[in-house]
């Protein structure tokens, strides 16, 4: 895939994972809009290549992101904020059907933390440190906040997170089940790639169907949601990956997964 020039992040790419790193540190890499654009469009980019099978959204040790750029929203409309194209990128995340984590450290506030959640794993270093500070400005989460962290951590302890801006740290958002594990300091980034390394020899439609189903128990009530894994648990069934890896298992062989 042509490669593509970008001001506010910087990606990589190793062997079938893709890692994006947003790159505004003097700004604690507040998500401007313009870097969300980048951002959604290069993970839009991964999804479609054939070659990439997990991909890792990632800042730096002092930040993943302090959050949406303020200095951007100070003067903004109501009518202004809704015509904008800001919170219309969230959806494109949201639709994208690889796995996605999150290596995070130091700050995780505001959007930042909204985007952390967007992903589907968060590997965090200690130092990491969870909240949505939004109230200390007027105003409230817009890209998840009340809705992802109150499914992660229940009404009480979002409440508390929400109401009062005081964020959390590592190890309580790993032991509310926000996140997915804590490491020392130095090791968040190579943990974050090794998972993905990981989940990236697993057959990549089983991984993205699961994901799918996954997600999907938000949105529906148990029924719908047992419904909709089992269609897509029969899809599976048309896969040659399918064939590969029951094949592979009763041969007594490694499996090799061609994602199709
Ligand atoms: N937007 C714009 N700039 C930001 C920013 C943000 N969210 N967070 C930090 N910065 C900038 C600071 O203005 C500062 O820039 P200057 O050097 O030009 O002054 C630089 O990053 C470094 O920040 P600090 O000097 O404040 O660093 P600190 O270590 O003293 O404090 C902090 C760190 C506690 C994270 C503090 O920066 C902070 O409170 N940031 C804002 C956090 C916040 O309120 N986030 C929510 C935003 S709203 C939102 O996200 C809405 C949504 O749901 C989509």
């Amino acid at each position: 895939m042509a490669a593509v020039a970008y001001e506010h992040i910087l990606t990589e790419i190793d062997g079938p994972v893709a890692i994006v790193r947003l790159n505004r540190p003097q700004a604690l890499n507040a998500l401007s809009g313009a870097l969300m654009d980048e951002v959604t469009t290069a993970l839009e980019r991964f999804d479609r290549d054939d070659a990439i099978r997990a991909m890792v959204v990632t800042g730096n040790e002092r930040a993943f992101a302090a959050g949406a750029d303020i200095k951007e929203m100070a003067n903004v409309g109501a009518i202004e904020m809704q015509q904008g194209t800001k919170l219309g990128q969230w959806e494109r995340i949201r639709k994208l059907r690889k796995p996605i984590i999150a290596a995070v450290s130091g700050f995780c506030l505001g959007g930042g933390n909204e985007l952390a959640m967007s992903c589907d794993l968060i590997v965090a270093a200690e130092s990491a440190r969870f909240g949505q500070p939004e109230i200390n400005i007027g105003i409230i989460p817009g890209a998840g906040g009340t809705q992802r962290l109150t499914h992660a951590l229940g009404k009480a302890r979002a409440m508390e997170v929400i109401l009062t801006g005081r964020p959390i740290t590592a190890r309580e958002a790993w032991e509310a089940g926000l996140i997915t594990k804590v490491v020392p300091n130095e090791a968040y980034l190579d943990e974050a790639r090794a998972l993905a390394a990981e989940i990236a020899t697993k057959p990549p439609l089983a991984v993205q169907l699961a994901k799918d189903a996954i997600l999907k128990s938000f949105d529906l009530p148990i029924e719908q949601g047992l419904d909709y894994e089992r269609k897509n648990f029969y899809l599976l069934f048309a896969s040659d990956d399918m064939r590969e890896g029951m094949a592979a298992f009763i041969e007594k062989r490694k499996p090799t997964f061609k994602g199709k």
